[in-house]
């Protein structure tokens, strides 16, 4: 099956490509890499001795994206594509809009006008906003903090506005908890540019000594140790979930949604400890002020999921930190 991945370059794109690689299933990549790097599908390379195919190119780009699916024989797409970092979509909210809003728009008229119904969209547990009651079911009210939670939203509603219209599509919407780790090669992983606005790739940033110390967001929270928790799911096991999406999607119609997590939440300084543990460092941190915006809990009901798509995910928070210290480790300052 040849299978069109939109930001395929990017951190969940790439070891997405890879399993699809494994699988025997051919990836297309189109990325503007506005956040990304070339020598990523090198290491892709390395890992399956396959390249994917590459085209440089945006999503809001519609001839680009018909001439894609159509020289290529798509038969299915999986759209990452788009902008991810929180505080940038409250300063530039149009930027967010266009990009993850605008861009799918475009990619699905494409898909239509070239007849390619079958989809699978990166969602996000943003989408659950400020919900309290834990764990988190598909089903539980949905609402937006910021813009690019807001972007999420509206695309999940218009691609159940376009389900409603016409039948013959099957999209799958896949909202990820948090997602952490890197390929066991350690050759692909997580690479922020500048400094990262999450927990994993902070820590392993202290790991590796470009950073000097963690900053604990808050630790008077109503939680066991009073800072964050989160679902962590390993980057692997969340690609897999792109596969078992696509094998449950192709030819059934309709518009499904599942959580991707572990449904297990860990807090801040489980994680520091663990991470601390995994590079054998003892890593720096201070408690400081909550971070604007941050609920104090967040995990997944996973169990839709494994009912309906026979999926779940295996790695431990271990296997998250060892195989994330394993990518920084041998690549300290990223891609080249
Ligand atoms: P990423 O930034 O590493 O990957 C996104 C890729 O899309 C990049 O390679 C970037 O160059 C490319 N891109 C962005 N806009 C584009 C455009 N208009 N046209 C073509 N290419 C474009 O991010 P990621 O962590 O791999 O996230 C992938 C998707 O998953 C995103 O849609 C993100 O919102 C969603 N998501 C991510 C997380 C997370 O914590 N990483 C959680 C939930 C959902
Ligand atoms: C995790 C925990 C922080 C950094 C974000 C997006 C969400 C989704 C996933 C895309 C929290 C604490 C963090 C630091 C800290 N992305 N923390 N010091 O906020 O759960 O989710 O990424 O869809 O939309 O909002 O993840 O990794 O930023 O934070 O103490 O330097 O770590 O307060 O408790 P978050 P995160």
């Amino acid at each position: 099956m040849k299978i069109l991945v939109t930001g395929g370059t990017g951190y969940i794109g790439s070891h997405t490509c890879v399993q699809l690689i494994e699988k025997g299933w051919q990836p297309v990549i189109i990325d503007s890499l506005v956040n990304s790097k070339i020598s990523v599908l090198d290491r892709i390379q390395k890992i399956t001795g396959t390249r994917p195919a590459f085209i440089e190119g945006d999503v809001r780009d519609a001839d680009l994206l018909q001439k894609v699916l159509t020289e290529h024989a798509i038969e299915a797409v999986i759209h990452f594509a788009g902008l991810k970092a929180v505080g940038e979509s409250v300063s530039m909210p149009l930027k967010y809009y266009d990009n993850n809003v605008h861009g799918s728009v475009v990619l699905m008229q494409a898909m239509k006008q070239c007849h390619v119904k079958t989809l699978v969209f990166s969602s996000s547990a943003t989408v659950y906003g400020d919900a309290t009651v834990m764990p988190l079911k598909e089903d539980a009210p949905t609402s937006a903090t910021n813009p690019y939670g807001q972007s999420k939203l509206m695309v999940e509603k218009i691609i159940a506005d376009l389900c409603d219209s016409d039948p013959s599509w099957s999209i799958t919407a896949l909202r990820y908890f948090n997602p952490v780790g890197a390929h066991e090669s350690g050759l692909i992983g997580e690479d922020p540019q500048g400094v990262p606005n999450n927990l994993m790739p902070f820590l392993a940033q202290v790991a590796v000594g470009r950073r000097e110390v963690l900053q604990v967001y808050g630790n008077d929270y109503q939680t066991p140790d009073g800072t964050g928790v989160r679902d962590y799911i390993h980057v692997v096991d969340l690609a897999q979930g792109h596969l078992s999406a696509l094998t449950h999607g192709h030819g059934k119609a309709g518009h499904h949604i599942f959580n991707l997590g572990t449904g297990k939440g860990n807090s801040v300084l489980e994680m520091l400890n663990a991470f601390g543990k995994a590079s054998s460092k003892e890593l720096k941190y201070k408690i400081v002020a909550r971070r604007p915006g941050d609920v104090a809990a967040s995990w997944a009901d996973p169990h839709k999921a494994k009912s309906v798509l026979n999926w779940q995910a295996r790695k431990s928070i271990d296997d998250m930190c060892q195989d994330t210290w394993r990518w920084q480790s041998q690549n300290p300052n990223g891609y080249p």
